[in-house]
């Protein structure tokens, strides 16, 4: 059952799989041809059934450090899917040894893990997970490629796309070749066969071997990504079975995207799309809340979507763009009943930590991951943990986005069970109020049902932000916490 689904999504795949380069403008040209050999050409997650992606967080008020970690559980791969999950589990606890207690040091350390399909066919599935951590003065950044093998129903590292030890050392000898032309800033006696050095390999488009280094790892950490593509030719006889799938999976996907792309969904910017309407409620009259859901969409956001048709309930989703693409059918779902969809950044990185550019880079993806599926750019954003900055608002300012965060914190990632949750928003609410939950949460979403008819039993309306602020409207560029605060009343940050 498992294997037919997964199948499914391969069949899915050969109608509308297209590569994106890791330099590649998402609204150019359809084919690119890599300039650089080392940049490999990632799956969109949104052509493969069967993907949804589990997340593990840290990072209220009280905790001392902010943890963001997120991967994706494909049907019919639970081998890949355990090993991912042990990995995400043992960064958390590494990170949470590394970071101490509570310590209030600032800015927080931060580790955060986003993740990137190398391939995902009947031959081959490969995950690329990127690290960020942050321990007080700059980011370090590292990088991990898992494989699976649909045939045989194993994972291995990256490792496991090579025919033994012999192809290592092989292997370690031709990239410390290719290295040689790259100047005295990389230190080519750091290159052996380690297998941990060897920890992140995929295929480029041609199918030459992409072998990534973290940043440190073979010379100065200011060099920044250090990768070497070996030639295909050269890289065939050091494979494994698995290692000849995944070389021939990327170049199926390269020559899928280059014959002319049969849309699955064409963007419309329908009049009727409502992610950015105010909706008709008059909370000048009406006690008003507005729910707001974070870090989705993820597996229990289906659920949480039937809970409020079921209640006639609105909210406000704000959407991570990583997870967007993953699940655009959840995102549409949201518009069409309703709900408004708001920008929580690509990867809920602390943007406050982030130069302008980054934080421009991640919104700006974020909201065309959004137009993309909706036809509409998001109105508002929500910056990750609550952060905010000048530039993070001078960015959304330039966005045209007003910058929301919350006036009651449900504390739903701490929380011991649904009934915390639900106790703690129904006791906080007032009229006007902002509620922040996430809907990565399944206690969060079992909470859903009692939180409205609790609120509802005390009179309240369930509306978009928006409504909050009725005809006064939002402005870009500026933050609201609650629909209680007067305009010209808010700190500036
Ligand atoms: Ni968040």
């Amino acid at each position: 059952m498992h294997k037919s689904r997964f199948c499914a999504g391969i069949a899915l795949l050969a109608l509308s799989a297209s590569g994106c380069g890791l330099a590649a403008a998402s609204n150019g040209e359809d084919i690119m041809v890599p300039a650089e050999p080392t940049l490999i050409d990632f799956v969109d997650p949104a052509t493969v059934v069967g993907l949804s992606t589990a997340t593990l967080t840290e990072g209220d008020a009280t905790s001392g450090r902010y943890v963001h970690i997120k991967y994706p559980v494909l049907a019919g791969a639970s081998a890949l899917n355990r090993a991912l999950k042990a990995r995400a589990e043992r960064q958390l606890k590494e990170f949470r040894r590394a970071t101490g207690g509570n310590a209030p040091i600032l800015p927080k350390p931060e580790l955060n893990v986003d993740w990137q399909l190398a391939a995902a066919s009947p031959d081959a599935v490969g995950v690329r997970l990127r690290t960020g951590e942050f321990l007080g003065t700059s980011w370090g950044n590292s990088t991990r490629t898992y494989w699976f093998d649909p045939h045989t129903g194993k994972a291995a590292g990256s490792t496991g796309l090579l025919a033994g030890k012999p192809a290592l050392e092989r292997l370690a000898a031709l990239v410390k070749e290719a290295l040689a032309d790259r100047g005295g800033q990389v230190e080519r006696s750091r290159v052996t066969a380690d297998a941990g050095l060897f920890d992140s390999m995929a295929f480029n488009r041609n199918g030459d071997l992409v072998v990534e280094f973290d940043d440190c790892e073979v010379g100065r950490c200011s060099l920044g990504r250090v990768a070497v593509a070996i030639p295909a030719q050269q890289a065939a006889p050091l494979l494994s079975e698995l290692g000849r799938r995944a070389q021939r999976a990327a170049r199926d996907a390269a020559r899928r995207s280059a014959a002319p792309e049969v849309p699955s969904f064409t963007p419309t910017s329908s009049p009727d799309a409502v992610s950015s309407r105010a909706g008709g409620v008059d909370c000048r009259v009406r006690k008003c809340v507005a729910l707001t859901f974070d870090d989705g969409p993820g597996p229990y956001t289906g659920r949480l979507l039937n809970i409020l048709a079921e209640h006639r309930a609105r909210a406000t989703f704000f959407a991570l763009g990583g997870s967007v693409s993953a699940e655009p059918a959840l995102i549409r779902r949201m518009s069409m009943e309703g709900h408004l969809v708001g920008n929580h950044s690509w990867s809920h990185k602390d943007l406050s930590k982030q130069p302008s550019s980054k934080v421009a880079d991640s919104l700006g993806k974020t909201s065309d991951a959004v137009s993309e599926v909706i036809g509409q750019r998001p109105s508002l954003v929500r910056p990750p943990y609550g952060a905010v900055n000048p530039q993070v608002r001078d960015v959304a300012r330039e966005m045209g986005c007003a910058v929301v965060t919350w006036d009651v914190d449900s504390e739903d990632e701490s929380a011991k069970d649904a009934a915390e949750i639900a106790d703690r928003v129904v006791h906080a609410a007032h009229p006007g109020a902002i509620i922040l939950m996430h809907d990565i949460h399944r206690e969060t979403v079992d909470a859903v049902p009692d939180i409205l008819r609790r609120l509802r039993g005390n009179g309240y309306t369930f509306v978009t932000v928006p409504e909050l602020y009725g005809p006064v409207g939002m402005q870009a560029g500026r933050m609201y916490r609650s629909g209680n605060e007067l305009p010209g009343k808010q700190p500036l940050t």
